[in-house]
């Protein structure tokens, strides 16, 4: 199976989530949405995955879905977010429903954190609104195996 991995990121956490799910697919090609995707179409699985910020994904994740969703809809699809607390709303608000009813697994992950890879505001929200201070690592591994078996025996 031909699988791409896409993701979107601010501080690189949502990066490392993206290579750990990467190294549960052979031959996973695995993209970071801040460069010009490949093309889905050459792909038979696409797992596309975003951190959340204020409750929105990333744009570069938003715009991907959108400029692809006729080919996702012939595609394995499997969705991830990454943040620090899930909420049913985040799938929602941001994924349309086609695509919603039309995927494998999608999956709220957890997070990594690490404030030295983080700016001065970023850090301030996660400490006051997250109390989270150090390095945090909350990222749900069986939920991402989860991801990977329901895209794989999809
Ligand atoms: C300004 C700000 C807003 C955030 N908003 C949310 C949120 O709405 N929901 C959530 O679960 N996590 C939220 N988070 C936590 C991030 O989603 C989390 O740190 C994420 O892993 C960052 O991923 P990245 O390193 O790939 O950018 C927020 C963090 C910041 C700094």
């Amino acid at each position: 199976m031909k699988t791409l991995i896409v993701y979107a990121t601010k501080n690189g956490g949502t990066a490392e989530i993206a290579r750990q799910i990467g190294d549960k697919l052979e031959g996973a090609t695995l993209h970071n949405l801040k460069d010009e995707a490949p093309n889905p179409a050459d792909f038979d699985a696409v797992i596309i995955g975003s951190s959340i910020y204020a409750g929105k994904i990333r744009k570069e994740a938003a715009h991907f879905i959108a400029d692809n969703l006729e080919t996702l809809y012939t595609k394995r699809v499997g969705l991830f977010i990454c943040g620090l607390k899930e909420s049913q709303s985040y799938w929602q608000d941001n994924f349309p429903p086609r695509l919603l009813a039309h995927c494998k697994s999608g999956k709220f992950l957890g997070c990594y954190y690490d404030p030295k890879k983080t700016g001065f505001f970023d850090r301030f929200v996660v400490r006051a609104v997250g109390k989270i201070k150090t390095n945090y690592n909350g990222f749900d591994a069986a939920k991402a195996v989860e991801l990977v078996e329901a895209v794989k025996n999809a």
